[in-house]
């Protein structure tokens, strides 16, 4: 009998084992926090990012997307995800915008997206506003004296 059980056990433990990390290979989650830092700019302007702060309240999919043509596809689940420097540069996106911004910098991207999104923010909650998460030194440090 308690052998019947041990084998049992063990069986279950490969299959929800098994499960387990075929679900995790699927949607690799990242880092919990990311210091984003531009490979290609001359003067680098570090941003922090709390990466799991942000998957609690948003979708992967409001920040990641694919590439297909030169075009933007949509994010679907189980993609591989790249840096964003690794399309947003003068290789792959020369000369792309979206009203001001360069898409073919690191700085486009993360303005066009982490910015953006941190003003439509502070404007619609007064709370947002007053943690000031629509200025620059939310994700930029002040340089140490
Ligand atoms: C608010 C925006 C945002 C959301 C939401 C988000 N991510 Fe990210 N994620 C990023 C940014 C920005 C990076 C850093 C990319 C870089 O370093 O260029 C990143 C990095 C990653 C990386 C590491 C990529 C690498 O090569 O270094 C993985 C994996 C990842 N995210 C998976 C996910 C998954 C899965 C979800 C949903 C559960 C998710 N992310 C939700 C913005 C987001
Ligand atoms: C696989 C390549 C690829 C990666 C990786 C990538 N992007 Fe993009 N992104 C694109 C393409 C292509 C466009 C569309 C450019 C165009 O045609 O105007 C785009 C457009 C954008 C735009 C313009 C607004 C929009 O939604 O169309 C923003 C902002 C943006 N990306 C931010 C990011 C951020 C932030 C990351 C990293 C988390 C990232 N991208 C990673 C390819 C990529
Ligand atoms: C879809 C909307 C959205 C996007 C995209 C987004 N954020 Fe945020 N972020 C928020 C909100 C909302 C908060 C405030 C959360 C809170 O305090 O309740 C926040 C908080 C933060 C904080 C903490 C600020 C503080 O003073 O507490 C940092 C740092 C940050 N975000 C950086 C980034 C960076 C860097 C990116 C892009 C890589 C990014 N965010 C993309 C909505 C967003
Ligand atoms: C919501 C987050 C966020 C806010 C607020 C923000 N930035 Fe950024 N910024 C980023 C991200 C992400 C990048 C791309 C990663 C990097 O280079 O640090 C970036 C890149 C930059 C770069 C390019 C640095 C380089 O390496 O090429 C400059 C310059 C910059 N930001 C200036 C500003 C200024 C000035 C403000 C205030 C008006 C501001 N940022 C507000 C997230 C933010």
């Amino acid at each position: 009998m308690l052998k019947k059980i041990l084998a049992c056990s063990v069986v279950s433990f490969f299959i929800f084992c098994g499960v387990a990390s075929l679900a995790n290979a699927a949607a690799d989650p990242g880092p919990a926090d990311i210091k984003m830092v531009s490979e290609k700019s001359k003067k680098p302007k570090v941003a922090l990012f709390p990466h799991k702060a942000h998957q609690d309240k948003f979708k992967c999919g409001d920040c990641h997307h694919g590439m297909a043509d030169g075009k933007k596809v949509d994010y679907v689940d189980g993609q591989e995800i790249g840096k964003c420097e690794s399309c947003h540069n003068k290789d792959k996106l020369a000369g792309k915008l979206k009203g001001k911004l360069k898409l073919d910098t690191i700085k486009g991207a993360g303005h066009g997206n982490c910015l953006a999104c941190h003003k439509e923010m502070a404007k619609k909650d007064p709370a947002l506003k007053e943690k000031k998460i629509d200025k620059c030194a939310a994700c930029h440090p002040k340089k140490k004296k």
